[in-house]
């Protein structure tokens, strides 16, 4: 999704702000813009595409000096809402004097009628974008103090912003605002960084401050001011990221995807490490903020989240049903806050996302709060607006996430999940040995990821067959179910291959209509409970020319005999063999889409982190 980046300290603003908006390039974008204040000039430069030809244009355009003398500036790349993806949408935009340039994620949603207003006291208007009307409102309002136009505009606003903005008029300041889209202050030496993402900041410093929902920031070189949009001042921590510049270097793979993927076996353990208790059989998860007794009291887990962190809720709702012995189900975000859930006090609210920034998931998690539910947050970016919300929750520590399309978030998602699972199992139901058992599964779970990492070449192999195909057919059982969902979601986000995740027994109620002559058919025939009809189901498919690849247990000849090619999972029990088997089809998902030659981190219409509606 859009990415913001701003500089102001002792140094030439472009570099800084192309190195920002580098790192930023994982989160998806379709053009790219900077503005810079230099002596008593704002210069803008605007391109479509990669930052890169941002780059180009700039060093083209602009004398070399730019690049060396001291200015400060605001930049963006951006992911198309309002307006297709043209020089003229992209960011920075103006307000009507030219003296006012603005930065923005979100969404406008009352612009249409601002536009109208503006445009009657004579605005006229250059892009399609909610953001150049934002720009005007704001200059419509200056009169000569910036954050006090900044702060009236604001006040007309309906949706979400992140900004940046800098004015002619009071040079030496960046004023940055917030609601519903992050924004993050770097604070080093002589020199203040703001970003919509820390890792833009990275290269600077590790000191930050969080901008909370309607905070507005006066930012100079040497100092941070923060107020509310009433301009009272507001006291924001400094925090320490966590995070180094190196994890979020490709280190040597051709994509961060599948240098994510290989990860997997240390971020599962960091994620695990110190969670398991051997001696009570459960799970040490402080985070939940809860006792035995809290824990023994909840009458239902409630999972919501979007996409893959939709996936591990649907496994973490079979392993909190089968562990636990309570009842569980998996919520849409996107619907959870439209359909006036029935949530009350002793229903836990897991809210689950890897940038911990999703809007659908971040409204649930508002929406579960104001019903008086217990909410946790399932979060991978430490200090980001829903671990923070919640309050109380566990981190994945699965590192930063760059690929696009999400791999040791889900693994580490499910990893936490039979966590909790274990943990309220033990307030509930499971005894000390079945505690310890379980918990034994989980401690195997990174040495089981290693094994199928290092089926990478066989993987590799077979997607060969099945890279030129426009359809594919994933399907399980059980906890299989979920798998199969990302599975397929892997597959299609990324190679663009038209693939669908069906219940095994779901595919003889309308599906089996599409199998035709070597339509491929990928089988979670793992050896867990209900393997036997999932085999006659493949037979079903065989019967109709399919090509079948079937994950299966190691050693399962009765499987292996049924299917065109195999992958072969370690034998573990069904809800830990989530994980390995996620992760086979995590690689054939990459081979395929490497073989066809697609943009793998960045896959076009995809952002890293969906802070829009
Ligand atoms: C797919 C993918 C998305 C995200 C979804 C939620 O590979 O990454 O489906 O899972 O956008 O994102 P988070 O987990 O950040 O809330």
């Amino acid at each position: 999704m859009c990415g913001i980046v701003g500089y102001i300290g002792k140094a030439a603003a472009p570099p800084v702000l192309i190195q920002g908006l580098r790192r930023l390039e994982y989160r998806g974008y379709d053009s790219a813009g900077m503005a810079i204040v230099e002596n008593d000039a704002l210069i803008v430069a605007r391109a479509v595409g990669k930052v890169a030809n941002l780059t180009d244009k700039a060093k083209h355009d602009w004398p070399a000096s730019r690049f060396h003398q001291p200015s400060y500036g605001i930049a963006h790349t951006r992911w198309a809402t309002h307006g297709s993806p043209t020089e003229n949408n992209a960011h920075p935009h103006l307000d009507a004097s030219g003296n006012i340039a603005i930065v923005h994620n979100g969404i406008i949603e009352n612009y249409r009628a601002l536009r109208g207003r503006l445009e009657a006291q004579g605005h006229r208007f250059f892009s399609d974008t909610d953001t150049e009307v934002l720009a005007h409102l704001i200059g419509s309002h200056d009169k000569g103090d910036l954050f006090q136009a900044v702060c009236d505009a604001l006040h007309q606003v309906e949706g979400t912003f992140g900004i940046a903005v800098v004015s002619l008029r009071e040079p030496g300041k960046i004023i940055a605002a917030r609601r519903g889209s992050p924004i993050v202050l770097g604070i080093a030496d002589g020199e203040t960084i703001i970003a919509s993402d820390a890792s833009a900041i990275l290269a600077h410093t590790q000191r930050v401050i969080y901008l909370d929902d309607n905070d507005i920031a006066i930012v100079t070189a040497n100092q941070v001011d923060i107020r509310d949009l009433h301009n009272v001042p507001v006291n924001r921590e400094i925090a320490q990221l966590e995070i180094d510049a190196a994890a979020a270097e490709k280190g040597g793979h051709a994509h961060f995807m599948i240098k994510e993927i290989f990860e997997q076996p240390d971020c599962l353990r960091n994620a695990i490490r110190g969670r398991l208790d051997f001696h009570l059989g459960s799970a040490v998860l402080s985070g939940m903020g809860t006792s035995p007794r809290d824990l023994a009291e909840i009458q239902r887990v409630v999972l919501v989240g979007c996409g893959t962190s939709l996936h591990s809720g649907l496994i973490g709702e079979y392993a909190i049903e089968d562990l636990a012995d309570t009842p569980a189900e998996v919520q849409q975000a996107a619907e959870f806050r439209y359909r006036n859930p029935i949530i009350g006090h002793r229903d836990l609210v897991l809210a689950i996302s890897q940038s911990g920034e999703t809007a659908d998931t971040l409204a649930a998690v508002r929406e579960a709060k104001q019903k008086g539910s217990f909410v946790m947050g399932l979060c991978n970016v430490v200090g980001s607006t829903i671990a923070r919300e919640t309050g109380r929750g566990i981190y994945l520590h699965a590192g930063p996430e760059i690929s696009v399309a999400s791999t040791k978030a889900f693994t580490c998602q499910v990893a936490v999940l039979l966590m909790i699972a274990l943990k309220l199992g033990r307030a509930r139901r499971f005894s000390r040995q079945e505690g310890i058992e379980f918990a034994r599964g989980i401690e195997s779970i990174p040495a089981l990821v290693e094994e199928v990492l290092a089926l990478d070449g066989t993987i590799a192999r077979i997607a060969e067959h099945y890279a030129t195909q426009q359809h594919a057919f994933f399907i399980g059982r059980g906890p299989m179910y979920p798998v199969a969902l990302e599975g397929a979601l892997k597959l299609k986000e990324i190679s663009y291959i038209h693939a669908e995740g069906y219940h095994a027994a779901e595919l003889k109620h309308g599906p089996i209509a599409l199998i035709e002559p070597g339509i491929p058919v990928i089988a979670l025939a793992n050896d867990i409970p209900g393997k036997d009809k999932t085999l006659g189901n493949i037979e079903e498919c065989k019967a109709r020319g399919a090509r079948i690849l079937g994950i299966i247990t190691r050693g399962d000849e009765e499987a292996a005999a049924v299917m065109d090619d195999i992958i072969e999972i370690p034998a573990c029990h069904p809800l830990i063999a989530t994980i390995p088997t996620a992760v086979a089809l995590q690689l054939f998902a990459y081979h395929i889409a490497r073989i066809r030659g697609c943009e793998i981190d960045q896959p076009r219409n995809l952002a890293k982190s969906v802070t829009v509606e």
